[in-house]
């Protein structure tokens, strides 16, 4: 079983031999594969072919003494510092199971009320924090690292530094600055790779080993794909079938792709999913608009525009074939719920006909679908939808001409916040 894309329902709405569709794929294809890369943020791309096993040891040995210290880390960081590790450990952790290191958040937003919600939740635990931040000057992270380095130092005394750890660029920022100055410990976030390309980085991997996930199965997951995806060919590559695909319809007119999960353990990858692709292909008034929906429980709400709406949206499905767990329906003598006609099915049973009946139906109104087939819920599967994706995004980028490593468009919100909070160098913005 492998990670694929099923183009059943969605191969009647495009022509994938369209005239000059496959050049074009070649072509970005060879540019990524060059030497001279066409851009100084393609770092993430060889990422899986260079584990550097000291770095690796290094975030186990730091993940050893957070385990052995701690009840909490907080990871904070915003954007592309912050969904990746969120989406993985929520990908992978068990529903409900209370185990280990519990992994919480700060700096992803500037709400008082949650920070200070947070703060009176670790008051009686013993916590450590990794602040994430490449530029090591974005305000939402920086903002809550001071209010918990406060707390730590105030708790800890000076054994408060062992329990810093930061994750920024090799000899940029005021994060670094910092850093250095105080003496915590310090992983390095490549000059080369993007915040939201950085997942199977220290900014994800520190994170994930804390949690005891298996972070060199994560990266062997990227690597097959990279691997698999050597053959230009869409017939041969579904990372650039998918992105062929998502072109076509959006040149058809289509301009929403909503990201459909079936599992709530996806919820949080379609989060990092539309941080990945909104921020990377939205630009120059060009690319899709990426949304998620989570079934069956949004069949009962976003389902009825979906089903009859403004028929601008196509559907890219994740279904997760191999679960480890299930629950069997068992039969009834009275069957007063009317349900025995699914006695001795299991839910996942249940949930992957409501699927196919699902798509039946988007496809019958005219809503385009992908399907996404991921084998498990492992450390391997999610390397795998990582590098998927990550690469299926600088192909869909290139193929519409954006540059996919770019938000320019992020600086309008903080200039204006800035002036308005009288930041100096910002007086005459607004
Ligand atoms: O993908 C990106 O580059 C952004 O989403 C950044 O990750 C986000 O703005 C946070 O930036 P930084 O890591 O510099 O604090």
């Amino acid at each position: 079983m492998k990670m694929k894309v099923n183009i059943k329902h969605v191969k009647d709405f495009v022509n994938l031999k369209e005239h000059g569709l496959q050049d074009k794929i070649t072509k970005i294809h060879n540019m990524l594969h060059s030497d001279i890369k066409p851009s100084d943020f393609l770092g993430w791309f060889d990422l899986p072919n260079q584990t550097n096993m000291e770095e690796i040891n290094a975030i186990m040995k730091v993940a050893d003494r957070i385990k052995n210290n701690s009840q909490v880390l907080v990871v904070i960081g915003i954007g592309g510092s912050y969904a990746g590790s969120k989406a993985g450990i929520e990908f992978l952790d068990k529903p409900f199971e209370k185990n280990g290191v519990e992994i919480l958040y700060a700096g992803h937003n500037i709400s008082g009320r949650y920070l200070k919600y947070l703060i009176d939740y670790l008051s009686d635990k013993d916590f450590s924090v990794n602040v994430i931040s490449k530029s090591g000057t974005t305000t939402e992270p920086a903002i809550a690292f001071r209010i918990l380095k406060k707390i730590l130092v105030e708790k800890y005394g000076k054994n408060h530094k062992e329990r810093i750890i930061a994750t920024t660029d090799a000899k940029r920022g005021s994060l670094y600055t910092l850093a250095k100055n105080e003496g915590y410990d310090m992983f390095v976030i490549p000059d080369d790779v993007g915040g939201r390309f950085s997942v199977l980085t220290p900014v994800g991997l520190l994170p994930f080993a804390v949690k005891g996930y298996n972070i060199l199965d994560m990266i062997e997951g990227a690597r097959e794909i990279y691997n698999n995806s050597l053959n230009p060919d869409i017939t041969k590559n579904d990372v650039y079938l998918y992105a062929a695909i998502r072109y076509l319809l959006y040149k058809s007119g289509k301009k929403i792709e909503m990201l459909v999960n079936y599992d709530p353990n996806l919820i949080f990858i379609a989060e990092w999913w539309k941080q990945l692709f909104g921020e990377s292909e939205g630009k120059d008034l060009k690319g899709l608009f990426v949304a998620s929906a989570n079934f069956t429980t949004d069949l009962h709400s976003l389902g009825q525009y979906i089903q009859d709406g403004e028929r601008h949206l196509f559907e890219t499905v994740l279904k997760i074939n191999k679960i480890d767990e299930d629950v069997i329906i068992e039969k009834e003598e009275n069957d007063l719920d009317d349900l025995n006609y699914l006695a001795g099915k299991s839910l996942k049973y249940v949930n992957d006909k409501a699927l196919e009946g699902t798509m039946l139906a988007h496809v019958s109104g005219n809503v385009p679908n992908i399907l996404i087939e991921l084998e498990d819920i492992s450390e391997k599967t999610f390397g795998k939808m990582i590098y998927f994706f990550e690469l299926a995004c600088a192909m869909s980028a290139y193929l519409i001409d954006v540059d996919p490593f770019n938000q320019p468009g992020v600086e309008t919100y903080k200039k204006n916040m800035f002036a308005l909070l009288g930041k100096k160098g910002y007086e005459n913005i607004l």
